[in-house]
């Protein structure tokens, strides 16, 4: 049963030093936000409800369920020094959300009814977003077929839900292996879109991966077997002895909206050379002089070893790299004000 959320009513208590040592994990708070959309009615108003013991009534034949119709987004909403409430190019995680529905034949919310979700969500659990050097408050704007179904076909009915966590540091590691006989996506497939469904696909080599101390898998292309897609849930970057910023292009990765600031940042701010190709992953092992690696959660962490066939291959020296660190620098410094945003992608929350 969901109940309405009320800011009239006197919230819980926090637990006192809630906001040390977070992690990246799902935490119960005081409200998120669900919209209905049926064929007759598209998508109906959506509204805050609780948050603490909520859960969702589903059909046990809701399309996501078996067909995986489901969908996600995950953005950052951050505390500034000043005190505002910030969040980072939402629109495009709006417009990503589009992209994903239309390859899995789902209606999306529009760009402003996804702001509205996030702003609203951002603004009632505002004393749940951590001080910038503590965290950041980590927003999972989701799509579900949830309505019944028995043949292969979309979902009658769905939902849009949105809810929010304080975090801490996403995944720490800095070795990555190339997964045995795994791919993640494949060409035309729904790699480019953040279908729940891909993520399933990666779980076995990502655990594989932890198990033998590595943080995660690196994907090659399910064609040749050769080229470098991303991780499990990042993308992934080289800088080459001659200077030059590698990173994938597009097809069957997910289009982060880090790597598109992290493209733009070396370029407009640093001037590099910054190209996005193939890159095979002997080009890595004999020509990266750094590599890392970028996302939501991850922001941008240094690779300093890649195993592939078996090797552990060091980047460069084996240490984290200079550019990757001048990068993140500039991404977070941009993300909290700390620096001019020249293209309009911090908005003001509260
Ligand atoms: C598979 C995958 N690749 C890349 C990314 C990075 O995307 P973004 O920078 O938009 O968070 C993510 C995280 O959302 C992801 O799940």
């Amino acid at each position: 049963m969901l109940k309405p959320f009320d800011p009239t009513t006197p919230l819980p208590p926090q637990e006192p030093g809630w906001d040390n040592h977070l992690t990246f994990s799902y935490k119960e708070i005081d409200a998120f936000w669900l919209a209905r959309w049926t064929p007759e009615t598209g998508w109906e108003p959506g509204r805050l409800y609780e948050h603490r013991g909520a859960k969702l009534e589903l059909s046990p034949g809701a399309a996501v369920l078996y067909y995986g119709e489901g969908i996600f987004e995950g953005l950052k909403a951050r505390r500034t020094r000043t005190g505002k409430i910030v969040l980072f190019r939402p629109q495009d995680n709006a417009r990503r959300l589009q992209a994903s529905a239309a390859r899995l034949a789902m209606p999306a919310p529009s760009v402003d009814m996804f702001m509205e979700a996030v702003i609203a969500v951002t603004r009632a659990n505002a004393r749940w977003v951590p001080a910038p050097e503590k965290g950041s408050f980590y927003l999972r704007p989701v799509v579900i077929g949830s309505g019944p179904i028995l043949g292969v076909a979309p979902a009658p009915e769905f939902l849009f839900y949105v809810f929010g966590c304080p975090v801490g540091p996403y995944m720490g590691g800095d070795r990555v292996i190339v997964p045995y006989a795994a791919h993640r996506a494949a060409p035309y497939g729904t790699g480019a879109a953040k279908a729940a469904g891909n993520y399933a696909a990666c779980l076995r080599p990502q655990k594989i991966a932890k198990e033998l101390g590595y943080v995660d898998a690196l994907y090659l292309d399910a064609r040749e077997d050769r080229y470098i897609e991303e991780l499990s849930g990042a993308n992934f970057f080289a800088i080459l002895k001659d200077g030059t910023l590698v990173t994938p292009a597009l097809g069957s990765i997910l289009p982060g909206i880090t790597r598109d600031s992290v493209l733009t940042i070396a370029r407009e701010i640093f001037g590099w050379i910054a190209v996005e190709r193939k890159l095979a992953i002997e080009e890595v092992i004999n020509d990266a002089v750094e590599a890392f690696y970028t996302g939501t959660a991850a922001v941008l962490s240094p690779i300093t070893v890649v195993n592939y066939r078996g090797v552990d291959y060091p980047i460069g020296d084996g240490q984290p790299g200079p550019r990757a660190r001048m990068l993140r620098q500039a991404l977070e410094e941009i993300q909290i004000q700390e620096r001019p945003d020249l293209w309009g992608w911090v908005v003001e929350v509260a």
